[in-house]
């Protein structure tokens, strides 16, 4: 749909429809809808590829459902959805293709875009991947001083970071237990510290990962990498092509930083920062696991793609995801949503969805730079489930908040767990089916009588219920499965930006405190006068510095 014929969303017919159902449904609850449909936790069921998803516990019946879909049809998700597939420049206020969706393409399909085919220049990238993860693996790419590389440190921040460190952690029991894996991202010098302290740099493969290769907090730990690796070394700018190589789509910044181009691994402009790890970015955590388990990742990452392409729109799970993350944002005021992973190794899988989620759809102007009068992205947020019972949930369970979440797990240990450890699976998973049962069907201050609780307590013992929540359930987490999670809320977070009318591919608002950062830091070093700093600013950079004895 065109910007001119797009009616503002919050005044189209369908918009409207939401908010008539939303207060007609006002009341009516989890244990109502279950009551009234035996069925309900079947036909609220979809399968794609592993994942089982379970949204039967959400405050919806099929008339929302419909209302819901009618909203993405109005609005023309579908439209956007093979626009950007098709490889025209989705992301206008860059003027940019959005296709990561070919990084998974398989060989011999053809995606174009700007009249070239994408999909050859993908394989042949994956192909040197492979190679040069193949050599550092067997030891045949050696060092400087010719010793194997045993230690591989990814520096990188945002979408150059994220995501190979969160798949790293995943994907830890497929990784080659030989190896060290570290991921250095923050600017503060105790992170590429601590990353490197106990390291031998003969040993030390340092991968550089920046799309524009600019990115100060990146550019700065790399050039302080190559000098504890020089001075370790005690050799001279020879040693560096050994020891570093780049990710980037920027060749020019890669060689001027006097990393060999040969050495570089490169992707392009229509990859988005957040939608990267898939790309070149992924190359560590290539060498950590292998090839061929990347390539299943890839495959995984591509069944939801068709999924989503192809599945019809009651079967469509990121479309189905998108509009319930819809219809508690702009119909239910939540302002939040979690993401509650049931396993230890998706420990850092929310901290990635923040930057997918939230830097794709925290804006507030549509595509025309109109204002907006609808809520936009969620705050997102979560840790691994257990964990976070102990900590957070009595909040979502009893707080004043609706909360929807996420409740991901898995029916099978990973497979090297020792026979005591993976028997520990049972009790993660009952605490897992717990508490959404909990969560949706609460507590009645009768059933909590009914127990004998004394007649004071029973307002704090009674749980409201009610909170929604889907449950994604699959065999097990591999390599396969980790993509089909992260392309299912890629599409997800793709769908809720096309209903809200933004541009989901920009990220303007990072910009700024880039800028004022770097206005400020010769004030902090020399005390220079910083032109138009305002007065507080101005107070607590001169408290720092007296701080700091200058
Ligand atoms: O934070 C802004 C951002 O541009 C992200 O979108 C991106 O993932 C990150 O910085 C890192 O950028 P680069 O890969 O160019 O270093």
């Amino acid at each position: 749909m065109n910007a001119e014929s797009r009616t503002r969303l919050d005044r189209t017919p369908e918009w409207t429809a939401l908010v008539k159902h939303r207060e007609e449904q006002d009341g009516v609850g989890l244990r109502e809808l279950f009551a009234a449909d035996p069925e309900r936790a079947a036909r609220y069921t979809l399968q794609v590829g592993d994942l089982h998803v379970d949204h039967s516990k959400h405050l919806v019946t099929d008339e929302t459902l419909r209302l819901l879909r009618d909203l993405a049809r109005a609005t023309d998700v579908e439209g956007l959805r093979d626009a950007m597939f098709r490889g025209d420049r989705i992301n206008t206020t860059e003027d940019r293709a959005v296709l990561h969706t070919a990084l998974r393409a398989p060989r011999g399909t053809v995606v174009e875009t700007g009249g070239e085919d994408v999909v050859p220049g993908v394989h042949a990238v994956l192909d040197r991947m492979a190679a040069f993860s193949a050599k550092v693996r067997s030891g045949e790419w050696t060092g400087h001083t010719g010793k194997r590389l045993t230690n591989i440190v990814n520096i990188g921040i945002g979408g150059s970071d994220l995501g190979p460190a969160m798949a790293y952690e995943v994907l830890r029991s497929f990784t080659d237990r030989e190896l060290t894996v570290r991921f250095v991202s923050n600017v503060d010098g105790a992170d590429l510290h601590e990353a490197v302290r106990d390291l031998d740099p003969e040993r030390t493969l340092f991968i550089v990962a920046s799309k524009t290769f600019t990115t100060i907090e990146t550019i700065t730990n790399a050039t302080s990498a190559r000098d504890w690796l020089l001075t370790g070394l005690n050799a001279g700018q020879e040693a560096v092509a050994r020891h570093f190589v780049a990710l980037s789509t920027n060749a020019g910044k890669v060689e001027d930083f006097g990393i060999d181009t040969a050495n570089m691994f490169e992707f392009w402009d229509w990859v988005g920062g957040r939608y990267s790890f898939d790309s070149a970015i992924g190359l560590s955590l290539m060498i950590a696991i292998g090839p061929e388990r990347f390539q299943e990742m890839l495959d995984g990452f591509h069944t939801v793609d068709r999924h989503f392409r192809e599945a019809p729109a009651e079967e469509n799970v990121p479309l189905l995801l998108g509009l319930l993350g819809v219809w508690y944002g702009n119909f239910h005021d939540a302002q939040s949503h979690a993401v509650l992973p049931y396993s230890h190794y998706l420990a850092k899988f929310t901290a990635y969805l923040q930057q997918l989620d939230m830097e794709s759809n925290g804006k507030s102007v549509d595509r025309d730079g109109e204002p907006v009068s609808w809520q936009t992205g969620p705050v997102v947020w979560g840790t691994p489930g257990t964990n976070g019972q102990h900590a957070y949930y009595q909040l979502i369970h009893q707080g004043t908040k609706l909360i929807p979440a996420d409740f991901i797990g898995f029916a099978e240990p990973v497979a090297d767990l020792a026979p005591g450890l993976a028997a520990q699976h049972d009790l993660l998973m009952a605490n897992f089916f717990a508490q959404t049962q909990a969560l949706a069907f609460g507590r009645t201050p009768d059933e909590v009588r009914a127990e004998g609780v004394p007649e004071e307590l029973v307002p704090h013992k009674t749980f409201r219920g009610d909170h929604p929540t889907t449950t994604i359930l699959a065999k097990e987490l591999t390599p396969s499965v980790l993509g089909q999670l992260i392309a299912l809320y890629e599409h997800k977070v793709f769908v809720q930006g096309a209903v809200w009318n933004i541009d989901s591919f920009d990220q303007w608002g990072v910009e700024l405190g880039k800028v004022l950062a770097k206005r400020v830091e010769p004030a902090l070093t020399d005390g220079a006068e910083v032109p138009g700093l305002d007065a507080s600013s101005k107070a607590l950079v001169a408290k720092y510095r007296e701080l700091r004895g200058r």
